[in-house]
């Protein structure tokens, strides 16, 4: 595998689809973003050159089914189109396209375990540790760069002045992760970015959103936002969890 020829492989297969949609660009600033966020957690758990290689292009290429997905249905959400994960898998193994990236056997597991898994609400059970690893990466990653979008215009949430349902609210302050299927007011769309807090991996993920603050930005956007009283209360409650949360775990 060399990570170089990989990287013009993404570029020379996503241009075509820059045509297709400001969106799909928009997705490949977050790939680059998320590759170069999988090559610094991977240094921090000391792993060797080769497997920081290979978290690398775990990054490049989790998001590879969105272009075609956009292309086929004009959205990004998986309910109403197809698993974006799936459908990149199927599109590196026709006719091989994998091995435009990486030829090495020992590492098509790990990679198609990554890219299946980097967005959903838990990883299978059975998985090797080193698959989990990598998993894990991608899903920190994903979720960081995520929360930086939600602090940019590119995602940008109407939650029509509503505030969290009770049930949401509990699940945050009792720093569990917020299933999709769970949210019922149209606050609750905001508890799943939230949510993120509660599943990620790694101490170096977390001295990054610390560092950059992110939880906090989107708190005060959505503060700012959606006025609703009940709301602003909730959002500080939600604030100190989160804070005091992240406080732990940089620690470890
Ligand atoms: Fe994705």
């Amino acid at each position: 595998m060399n990570l170089e020829n990989a990287k013009q492989e993404f570029l020379q297969y996503t241009d075509p689809y820059r045509k297709v949609g400001e969106r799909c660009v928009l997705k490949i600033n977050h790939t680059f973003r998320v590759e170069a966020l999988c090559k610094q957690i991977a240094k921090s758990l000391s792993l060797s050159k080769k497997e920081i290689e290979v978290a690398e292009l775990c990054g490049l290429l989790h998001d590879i089914g969105r272009f075609e997905q956009w292309k086929k249905y004009q959205t990004f959400e998986d309910s109403k189109s197809e698993d974006h994960a799936e459908l990149g898998i199927q599109i590196l193994n026709t006719k091989d396209y994998y091995k435009k990236y990486f030829t090495e056997e020992s590492i098509y597991d790990i990679v198609m375990n990554s890219i299946r898994y980097h967005n959903k609400f838990k990883i299978k059970e059975g998985l090797t540790e080193k698959e989990k690893v990598f998993c894990n990466i991608v899903r920190d990653a994903d979720k960081i760069d995520i929360l930086y979008l939600y602090t940019t215009d590119d995602i940008k949430l109407d939650l029509k002045n509503e505030p969290f349902s009770d049930q949401v609210y509990e699940n945050l302050i009792h720093k569990k992760e917020i299933l999709k299927e769970n949210l019922k007011t149209k606050g609750d769309i905001l508890s799943v970015a939230l949510g993120f807090a509660f599943d990620i991996n790694y101490p170096e993920s977390f001295r990054i959103l610390k560092e950059k603050d992110y939880f906090n930005r989107v708190i005060d956007i959505y503060k700012e936002r959606n006025q609703n009283e009940k709301m602003q209360k909730q959002l500080e409650e939600i604030r100190k969890t989160i804070e005091n949360y992240i406080e732990e775990k940089v620690k470890c």
